[in-house]
């Protein structure tokens, strides 16, 4: 336990107050009621929320309510009291019509949690996708101290001797499934393999990328990120993070602390190393904008795109979750960071910078996490494309096949440039109706967009960008074409799809102007994606849009759809609700 002098608790002003006994004794009197003693609760214990994301309706996060127990035991031990609550859930895969559209509604529902009730600090359990980005945002806006915890990925999955891991295997056999290679039944079954256990994806999909996002921005204890949800590890340091909490309320270390703008960087760079998620790009703009933290577009360029993919993890490499873990996880992909001096000085939740914490801590198996110099892919950051389409958008750079370099990146004197036919498609429906349409002519050299599925257009946007081909198409081994939208992409999937473009076709982004048939221009190099016509035409296209009401989307069927449409910023901003940014650091008043 820390020795700090003990401060007063912000928790005593609702349960020690003898200025208004009324209610002290009104606050005091319903939390006695299950056992509790006044001496827990006005003898000056920090009290630690548990903020727990694991449901039955939330299986990636479920082992959190196992968890829970050795955070308890851990704030037992350190002094302090714990407080577990139950945050809105969030499940990847079982949500309609998008988890995504849940993120800012678990924010707002935490933040309401954490200022208003009797918690000087909080663990934050996290894991699957959005559970990380909700939970720390939300810290973030209130401003206590606050601990992430992750649930930590499923064991490797295996299909006939060779893994299978989350999501990735969904996007091979599906396109196996639609070749006939493989039926319905073996579909399912190959694809409940890849989930052999409790835990978020064991790839480096959105989950994992945002939990080792946490650690890299200084959230949670060294190594908490890859440790596997069954290994003995990490009920462990599920019992260090909670004893972590309470030492923090005594050292008054808070959010505000931590999540700077170097913080920030090194999730940047870290996301590199990583081969992380899209999604990263959307959650770590949000964090920062909750945080007050300045952050642009450009800044995932250039300060992440010379960093080389390290982590030879699927879907950009070969490996799994428990490989990551064996190999030294986060810590490993820092210090080879560190060596190169592409860590900035930031300070963490144990008090001590994400640089020293990691120095030293050598990768276990070079063939996992790779030596900085000899890396799995060099520039392996996302580039940012802007032009007549979008603003901007993002591109994986380190999922580039061999295939797609060798059939669109060809032109010695432009060798960074393609062009093709638009083929436009609104929203997922639309696409999975016309895909197979003849009479779209969709050939090897066909750009396929996607529009209508960003933050307003499919509420919370939609992760349909990366769009399979024709059947006709995959049965002559074209596997992927180049795919374009204003929705996102699964972690999980290896396409190098331009993705999260900014502003999308419903807010009138010039993704809404575009038609089938039209040519367009992507060139890597210069960052640039246009439509090839004339601003005049696109001026008339725009006129006669908005003449006609604008980009027509479906409407909404719940009242959250509704508020969040009204509010929500575009993916470049994070996706953020725009009146929540204003708020920081509301506990402090
Ligand atoms: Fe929940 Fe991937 S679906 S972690
Ligand atoms: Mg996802």
């Amino acid at each position: 336990m820390s020795s700090s002098t003990p401060k007063k608790l912000r928790s005593q002003a609702w349960f020690d107050n003898p200025d208004n006994p009324g209610m002290t004794a009104l606050y005091l009197e319903r939390y006695l009621n299950f056992g509790l003693t006044r001496e827990e609760l006005q003898s000056g214990k920090p009290i630690i929320g548990i903020a727990q994301t694991g449901s039955d309706l939330s299986p990636c996060n479920r082992h959190h309510l196992e968890l829970a127990k050795r955070v308890r035991d851990g704030i037992t031990a350190a002094g302090g009291l714990a407080m577990e609550f139950p945050v809105h859930p969030i499940q990847e895969t079982g949500k309609r019509p998008t988890a995504a559209l849940d993120r800012n509604l678990a924010y707002l529902g935490l933040v309401e949690v954490l200022y208003g009730y009797p918690l000087d600090g909080v663990v934050l359990t996290t894991g699957c996708d959005k559970t990380t980005p909700a939970c720390i945002m939300a810290a973030a806006t209130v401003n206590i101290p606050a601990i992430v915890l992750s649930g930590g990925p499923m064991l490797n999955g295996w299909w006939k001797g060779e893994r299978a891991g989350s999501g990735t295997i969904v996007w091979k056999s599906r396109e196996r499934l639609a070749a006939g290679e493989i039926d319905y039944n073996e579909f399912i079954e190959i694809v409940a393999s890849s989930a052999p256990s409790v835990g978020h994806c064991n790839t480096m999909g959105t989950a994992s990328t945002m939990n080792a996002l946490a650690e890299a921005l200084g959230m949670s204890l060294p190594g908490c990120a890859a440790i596997p949800a069954p290994y003995r590890e990490r009920g462990q340091i599920a019992y260090d993070t909670g004893k972590r909490a309470v030492e923090m309320v005594w050292e008054d270390l808070k959010p505000s602390d931590i999540i700077t703008r170097e913080a920030i960087e090194n999730a940047i760079v870290v996301n590199s190393a990583i081969g992380g998620s899209t999604n990263a790009q959307i959650h770590i703009n949000a964090i920062a904008k909750h945080a007050g933290v300045p952050i642009k577009m450009d800044d995932w360029q250039e300060v992440g795109y010379e960093i080389p993919l390290l982590v030879n993890l699927q879907p950009a490499g070969k490996y799994l979750g428990e490989e990551f873990h064996r190999a030294g996880g986060v810590p490993a992909v820092v210090n080879e960071l560190v060596k190169k001096g592409k860590i900035r000085e930031a300070v963490t939740v144990n008090g001590k910078t994400l640089a020293d914490n990691c120095r030293g801590k050598e990768s276990e198996d070079w063939d996992v996490i790779l030596p900085y110099d000899q890396p799995l892919v060099k520039d392996a950051g996302f580039i940012v494309l802007k032009g007549n389409l979008f603003d901007s958008a993002i591109m994986k750079t380190s999922v580039i096949s061999e295939e797609f370099r060798n059939r669109y990146l060809v032109n010695p004197a432009d060798p960074n440039a393609f062009e093709g036919k638009a083929v436009v498609f609104d929203g997922p429906e639309d696409y999975h109706h016309r895909i197979d349409d003849p009479s779209l002519e969709i050939d090897e050299f066909t750009l396929l967009f996607m529009r209508g599925t960003g933050p307003i257009g499919y509420p919370g946007g939609a992760e349909v960008v990366n769009m399979q081909p024709p059947a006709a198409l995959i049965k002559r081994g074209i596997h992927s074409l180049p795919c374009i939208g204003d929705g996102r992409q699964s972690g999980t999937s290896g396409s190098p799809s331009i993705l999260n473009a900014s502003p999308e076709a419903a807010a009138m982004g010039g993704l809404a102007l575009l038609r089938t048939g039209d040519r367009v221009r992507i060139d890597l190099g210069k960052g640039t994606a246009d439509i090839l016509i004339s601003n005049e035409e696109l001026a008339e296209r725009r006129a006669a849009l908005s003449k006609d009401g604008g980009y027509h989307f479906p409407g909404n069927q719940t009242p959250w759809q509704e508020i969040q449409r009204a509010l929500v910023d575009q993916f470049d901003e994070g996706m953020v609700l725009k009146p929540a940014v204003k708020y920081q650091h509301v506990a402090q008043e």
